[in-house]
């Protein structure tokens, strides 16, 4: 009867892992912060890490981060995200990297986590246009939750 119910209790936990992902066209913006988790499963700092650079979140392109001075080609577009964590808290960086142009009007940074509204419709980066089909953001919930749980580590020291 134990054996039966700690079974239970780890398919419960487990279904909880796989919480339905928030849909771009849902996120619910408070002064350009958004409160609750996309994906429901808690963000991955390693992951998190390698999203920031080239080829998929591609951060570093604009953005210069001591924590990552291994990677290639920071860029000095935005802000360097150094200390991050200090001036933003939790809600307001998954805004802002789910869509920057909330919290900043007419900001420069792509918004990752958004499908709609687009005033020129590529295909993500390959500067193609947008083939037709259903528009996928350039993160994914998780990833962006894997990127707002990397930034929370940048603080000064
Ligand atoms: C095309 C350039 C560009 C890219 C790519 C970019 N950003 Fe930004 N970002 C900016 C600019 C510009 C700002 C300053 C806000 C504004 O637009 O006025 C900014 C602001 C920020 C801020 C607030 C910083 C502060 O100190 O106030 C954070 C956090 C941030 N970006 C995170 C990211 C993350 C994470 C990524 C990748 C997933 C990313 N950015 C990709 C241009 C970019």
């Amino acid at each position: 009867m134990k054996h039966l119910i700690i079974g239970f209790t780890a398919m419960l936990t487990a279904s909880t892992a796989f919480a339905e992902a928030v849909k771009p066209t849902d996120v619910v913006f408070v002064d350009g912060a958004v409160e609750t988790s996309l994906s429901g499963v808690a963000g991955d700092p390693a992951v998190g890490a390698e999203i920031m650079n080239k080829g998929a979140g591609n951060c570093i392109a604009c953005h210069q981060v001591s924590a990552l001075s291994h990677l290639a080609f920071h860029g000095e577009i935005g802000p360097p995200l150094d200390g991050v964590a200090d001036r933003w808290t939790v809600p307001e960086l998954r805004g802002i990297v789910a869509n920057a142009k909330v919290m900043f009007d007419g900001s420069l940074m792509p918004s990752f986590y958004r499908t709609e509204g687009f005033i020129r419709l590529g295909d993500a980066y390959t500067g193609e246009a947008h083939g037709g089909g259903e528009v996928q953001p350039l993160l994914t919930a998780q990833q962006v939750e894997d990127v707002v749980a990397f930034l929370v580590t940048l603080k000064e020291q």
